[in-house]
């Protein structure tokens, strides 16, 4: 009786899960201005009409807010909670306090390069490219740009490191990434 009923929860778990996964891919799929196939996206993930998605992209939780332009490339990985924020309120320029309304937003665009992986709740303000390949540490609020290849994290984001580039060239040369 226990096997069954663990059968049918692991079952149902499973039905929900690729539930959630279709409904978001296809709500992805539909709102951003162009997606390449393959979409994943596994839980919540909002996009805006002026975001362009590669081919291959994997979310796992992911809001993006603001009237810039985002682009994500291709084979993008990211963890739960992501954010990136392309329009700023206008505080110093703009008519009311303490911002000035909606249409006075100013509008920073996005670029996440091919290959690039975001930890989990991670920050990418307006006005910033991620390099590909780059990998950026959970709960990182990247505020500049980041180079190809680098790990970089915190608040804000710095770089540390940078991934071996001998071994990331030798897999994508042989077409050896998902
Ligand atoms: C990106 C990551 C994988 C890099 O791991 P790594 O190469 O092993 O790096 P290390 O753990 O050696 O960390 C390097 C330095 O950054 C620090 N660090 C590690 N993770 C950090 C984080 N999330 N934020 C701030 N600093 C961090 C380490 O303490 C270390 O500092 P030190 O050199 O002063 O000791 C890892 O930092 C990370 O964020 N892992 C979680 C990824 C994730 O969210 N996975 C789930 C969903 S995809």
């Amino acid at each position: 009786m226990r096997a069954l009923v663990k059968t049918v929860l692991g079952r149902l778990r499973l039905a929900t899960t690729n539930a959630r996964r279709r409904y978001w891919t296809k709500r992805v799929s539909r709102t951003a201005a162009s997606c390449g196939p393959d979409l994943r996206a596994n839980s919540r993930t909002i996009v805006t009409p002026k975001t362009h998605i590669g081919r291959s992209a994997n979310f796992n939780g992911m809001v993006i807010t603001g009237g810039g332009t985002v682009r994500i490339g291709s084979w993008f990985h990211s963890g739960r909670d992501c954010l990136v924020i392309s329009s700023f309120h206008n505080y110093d320029g703009g008519s009311r306090i303490p911002y000035g309304p909606k249409g006075e937003d100013i509008d920073k665009d996005v670029t996440i390069g091919d290959f690039v992986w975001l930890g989990d709740r991670c920050i990418v303000l307006g006005g910033v490219t991620i390099g590909e390949g780059a990998i950026i540490q959970a709960g990182s609020v990247v505020v500049s740009d980041v180079p190809p290849l680098a790990i970089a994290g915190g608040h804000p984001a710095r770089v540390f490191r940078t991934r071996d580039a001998a071994h990331f060239e030798q897999l994508k040369s042989e077409g050896k990434f998902h």
